[in-house]
């Protein structure tokens, strides 16, 4: 993992956190509500905004860029706490989980299909997955364009996929997708999930 990543990272979004990122964080993260999981806290940028969880349990493998969460952690106005994971193998038992939170976190994790299937297998049956996430662009020259720049980028940004498809991977992992909003040109989305029944439920019916 590059060192230098964790230390730039807070400063490096500032431009977009002032512009629209701190409103859509703000207003994904009050939905979350009872127990709580977090994937991939970073730098804790979330933390400020849990008001309505009971509980939250956030995953983060990178122990530098959670150390830069500390202060963020202090300040919390619910009870937090981080566990150094990753998201392809969490350490919850099933049906632990009310809400689910992931930010900007899907562009890098390495198997995100895993991590899918892993966040509906702690979840609650019903329970709401919040996703806000950077995602492929539709236009062929903008996605061609992401193409291109990928290898440049994921050497820059800690293995950050910029041309992820992360909207169709969670219709691939089975998860309900209930809302999508998109900001700048459909470059991000809020991606509202819900997770469906048991496999003992499936097999009840
Ligand atoms: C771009 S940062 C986003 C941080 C924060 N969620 C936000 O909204 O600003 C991506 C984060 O994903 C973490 N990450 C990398 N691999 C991961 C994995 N396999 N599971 C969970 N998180 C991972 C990185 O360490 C980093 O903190």
């Amino acid at each position: 993992m590059g060192t230098w990543f964790p230390k730039i990272y807070d400063a490096a979004m500032k431009p977009l956190e002032a512009s629209q990122f701190k409103k859509i964080r703000r207003d994904l993260v009050e939905k979350a509500e009872g127990r709580v999981l977090e994937i991939g806290s970073g730098t804790g940028i979330n933390f400020p905004y849990y008001k309505n969880a009971l509980q939250v349990d956030a995953i983060e493998p990178n122990p530098s860029m959670s150390k830069r969460s500390d202060e963020r952690l202090r300040c919390a106005q619910v009870p937090i706490q981080i566990h150094e994971s990753g998201a392809e193998s969490l350490p919850f038992a099933d049906d632990t989980f009310d809400t689910v939170v992931a930010t900007l976190v899907f562009c890098t994790i390495p198997e995100p299909l895993k991590a899918l299937a892993e966040i509906q297998r702690v979840s609650k049956p019903g329970a709401r997955l919040l996703f806000f996430e950077h995602v492929r662009m539709e236009p062929i020259l903008l996605s061609k364009t992401q193409d291109f720049l990928n290898p440049l980028w994921e050497k820059i940004c800690d293995g950050c996929q910029l041309n992820r498809d992360t909207l169709d991977l969670i219709k691939k992992s089975g998860i309900e997708v209930a809302k999508i909003e998109s900001y700048y040109a459909k470059l991000f989305l809020y991606i509202e999930g819900i997770n469906g029944m048991t496999e003992r439920e499936k097999y009840d019916e």
